[in-house]
């Protein structure tokens, strides 16, 4: 197989087995090509791409903003604050002004959950979902998957749980399809108060002990208490939270196996993981950074190339 099957990457939902292997043998490529002292390829010579960050990022605007000049794509970069969005234009206006400019490919992070489905459905290019609120983040799914492969060799088979806020987290959603697609086992550890109701029926574990969830695991990816998507408190103070779900050396080395540590970031250091931990040789925290340019390289050639542009 040589296509992905979708025209848009909307979520990990939508992928197949095969795209998303697809997805990890071209990053492999594109891997190689980083390593070199010559990093460009012409891959998306006139190529047109816009990145509409509604959200704040670091990572994520970088490292498409990277894969797509290390692929020869022409970039323009759009930020809600500083747009006529503040004036009161809508959406699919402020998109179809964009695309009236010859753009080709979109990538969005967007606060509200299916907006980037929503534009899918509303304008003519390809989309990519930079993270849509507290839905789906599919380029983390990805790289946080692929990062375990390159790490443990392979996904199929292995534990991985995913700790903390999960309620607030589109990191969380992504990796369960991610990860269940390639055959992995994942448990989901944190607070009740912040566990979505039902989430077992997507085949997933939950463990409310840290302690024992880390005890099963091959893998544990930490996330960041999301404090600016909580209206109310889900737990009485940041304190208790680091004392129950804190990631700490003292754990880890309790522990009778060395396991990996993973954290899509931006890190709370001292409340969801230490300092200790996320700068320990378990820790793989910047390698998922740098493979995150190869999987967003992997995603737009391959986007691009559904719609003949390569
Ligand atoms: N992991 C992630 O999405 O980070 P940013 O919010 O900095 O893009």
């Amino acid at each position: 197989m040589s296509q992905l099957s979708v025209e848009h990457l909307l979520g990990i939902k939508y992928l197949t087995v095969e795209d998303i292997n697809l997805i990890f043998d071209t990053a492999d490529n594109f891997k190689k090509i980083l390593a070199r002292p010559i990093k460009r390829v012409p891959s998306l010579r006139d190529v047109t791409i816009a990145n509409l960050f509604f959200e704040d990022s670091t990572r994520t605007r970088i490292s498409f903003e990277l894969a797509e000049k290390r692929l020869s794509a022409d970039v323009v970069n759009f930020s809600a604050s500083s747009s006529s969005v503040a004036k009161g234009e809508t959406l699919i206006d402020t998109v179809n002004n964009i695309l009236a400019m010859k753009v080709d490919m979109i990538v969005m992070r967007h606060p509200s959950p299916g907006a980037a489905l929503f534009l899918s459905k509303h304008v003519n290019a390809n989309i990519i979902n930079g993270g849509d609120g507290t839905h789906e983040h599919p380029t983390q799914g990805l790289l946080d998957a692929y990062s375990i492969r390159e790490e443990l060799k392979k996904v199929e088979g292995k534990k991985v749980i995913i700790v903390g806020d999960i309620m607030h987290s589109r990191v969380a959603l992504s990796n369960i399809f991610c990860l269940q697609k390639l055959g992995a086992e994942v448990m989901l550890c944190g607070p009740p108060t912040l566990m979505p109701k039902y989430i077992e029926t997507l085949g997933v574990k939950v463990e409310f002990n840290l302690k024992k969830a880390l005890a099963w695991c091959d893998v544990a990816n930490i996330l960041r208490i999301q404090l600016e998507r909580q209206e109310t408190k889900f737990f009485p103070s940041v304190r208790e939270y680091m004392l129950f779900y804190g990631v700490n050396k003292p754990l880890l080395d309790s522990l009778d196996k060395k396991i990996t540590i993973m954290h899509p970031g931006p890190i709370n250091r001292g409340i969801e993981i230490t300092s200790e931990v996320a700068d320990s040789d378990q820790s793989i925290i910047l390698r998922q950074v740098e493979n995150g340019v190869a999987i967003r390289m992997a995603v737009l050639y391959l986007l691009a190339g559904k719609k003949g542009k390569v």
